[in-house]
C-alpha cells in the first residue's frame, strides 16, 4: 500500500501554494493524538486542538469566526447563504481525509470564492452531535456542500478523481444483549453452561447473514462488551453494538427485523438536491474529468442537514488502496485534492447569489 508521505513529497513540488497548504494543514491535523492514525474522538482534547486550528486557518482565510451552541465552529464572509465544511473529529486510529479533507478544503474553496461559510461538525462520527444540534437552532444555509474522501472503491475503479453524489444510505444504529450465568471457566461441565458468549457469537453470524441476503444492505457488529470480562470465568452478559445501513427505509427496516432491532436510532436515507448536484457535476464536466454519480454508503452531516430541508450536495474525491477508510491506510492523492479545491471552489460561486443573479 502507498502512503501519503510518498505521495505528497512527489507532488507537491509540482503543486501551486494553495495544494501544498491544504496538504500541509491535513498532516498537522493527522499529528493530533501522536498516531497511529487520527486520533481526535468526538469530545475529546483532540478535537479541540483540531477546532483550534481550523479557527486560525479561518481567520486567515478572512472569515468571521464564532462557535454555535452545538460547539460547531462557523467562519463566514457575511451573510453567507451557500454554506460548505464537514467534521474534524476522527475514529480512533482514523484516516488522515475523513472529515478533515472537507474543512480543510472547504476554507480554500471559501476563500478563493470569495464567498461562502465554512462549518467544521462537533462529533460525527458518534452520531452527527454537532449537526443534529445545528439543524435544532434553526438559522439554516440555502445550500450546503459537503466535500469528502468516498471511504469505498467505486471511483478508484471508475478511473475517476471526483465523484458527485446522489443519496446517502439510510442507517439505524443498536444494542443486543445477551444474559447466561457467569460461573467456573475450569469446573462448569459444557452441558450445564449458559454461556452468554456462544449466544452473542451466533447472532453475530446471523448479523452477517441478514445483511448479505439483502441486495445493497450492511451491517456490522463493532463493539461487544464481555461482563465479567474475566478469562476463566464463563461470560454472564454479553452486549453487541449494530451499525445497519441499506439503500433505503424499507430495504433497512426488513434487515432491523431480521435483526430483532427494534427501536434503534434511525437517520432517514437523504436524496441530495438537484441545484448542488448540478453545481457539483457542471464544475466536474468543467475541469474535463469523467462525471461518475454514486450513492454513499457512508453516513454524513449532510444526510442530517438534507432531512432538515437544507439544499445539500456531496463531492466525493477519489480513495486510493482499495477505498479503505477509518484506518490509517485511508488515502487520496495530492492531484485529486486539488481537483476537489477547483471544483468546489466553482461549485460555491455558482450558487452564491451575486454570481447566480449575472448568469
Ligand atoms: O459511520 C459513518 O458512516 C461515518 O463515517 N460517520
Ligand atoms: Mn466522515
Ligand atoms: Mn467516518
Amino acid at each position: 500500500m502507498s502512503d501519503t508521505g510518498t505521495l505528497a513529497r512527489r507532488v507537491m513540488s509540482k503543486m501551486d501554494d494553495l495544494g501544498v497548504r491544504v496538504l500541509e494543514r491535513l498532516e498537522e491535523l493527522y499529528a493530533i493524538g501522536g498516531g497511529p492514525g487520527a486520533n481526535r474522538v468526538g469530545g475529546s482534547e483532540g478535537e479541540q486542538r483540531a477546532h483550534d486550528l481550523a479557527a486560525a486557518w479561518m481567520r486567515e482565510a478572512g472569515l468571521e469566526v464564532e462557535v454555535d451552541v452545538g460547539g460547531n465552529l462557523i467562519g463566514r464572509s457575511g451573510r453567507a447563504r451557500v454554506w460548505t465544511g464537514s467534521h474534524l473529529d476522527s475514529v480512533p486510529r482514523g484516516g488522515k481525509f475523513d472529515g478533515a479533507l472537507g474543512v480543510v478544503v472547504g476554507i480554500e474553496a471559501a476563500e478563493r470564492a470569495g464567498a461562502g461559510a465554512v462549518v467544521a461538525f462537533r462529533d460525527e462520527e458518534r452520531g452527527c452531535a454537532g449537526s443534529q444540534a445545528f439543524v435544532e437552532l434553526g438559522a439554516l444555509p440555502d445550500y450546503f456542500l459537503e466535500l469528502h474522501v468516498e471511504q469505498g472503491p467505486v471511483l478508484e475503479r471508475e478511473g475517476a478523481p471526483l465523484g458527485v453524489v446522489t443519496a446517502i444510505a439510510a442507517m439505524a444504529r443498536g444494542e443486543r444483549v445477551f444474559e447466561g450465568e457467569a460461573g467456573h471457566a475450569g469446573t462448569t461441565p459444557m452441558d450445564a453452561r449458559r454461556d452468554a458468549m456462544c449466544a452473542a457469537a451466533e447472532y453475530i453470524l446471523q448479523v452477517r447473514d441478514a445483511a448479505a441476503a439483502i441486495d445493497g444492505a450492511v451491517a456490522t457488529v463493532g463493539r461487544v462488551s464481555v461482563e465479567p470480562d474475566a478469562v476463566n470465568v464463563i461470560p454472564g452478559r454479553v452486549s453487541v453494538t449494530v451499525d445497519a445501513r441499506a439503500p433505503d427505509r424499507a430495504r433497512l427496516d426488513a434487515l432491523l427485523k431480521a435483526l430483532g432491532l427494534d427501536r434503534p436510532a434511525t437517520l432517514e436515507p437523504a436524496q441530495m438536491a438537484e441545484e448542488p448536484r448540478a453545481a457539483l457535476a457542471a464544475e466536474v464536466e468543467r475541469l474535463g474529468l469523467p462525471l461518475v454519480e454514486l450513492a454513499s454508503g457512508a453516513g454524513h452531516d449532510a444526510g442530517v442537514l438534507a432531512a432538515a430541508g437544507v439544499r445539500c450536495g456531496m463531492l466525493f474525491v477519489r480513495s486510493l488502496n482499495g477505498g479503505i477508510s477509518h484506518s490509517p491506510d485511508e488515502l487520496t492523492s495530492p492531484e485529486d485534492i486539488q481537483l476537489a479545491v477547483k471544483a468546489l471552489t466553482g461549485a460555491i460561486s455558482r450558487l452564491s447569489p451575486s454570481v447566480r443573479e449575472e448568469r
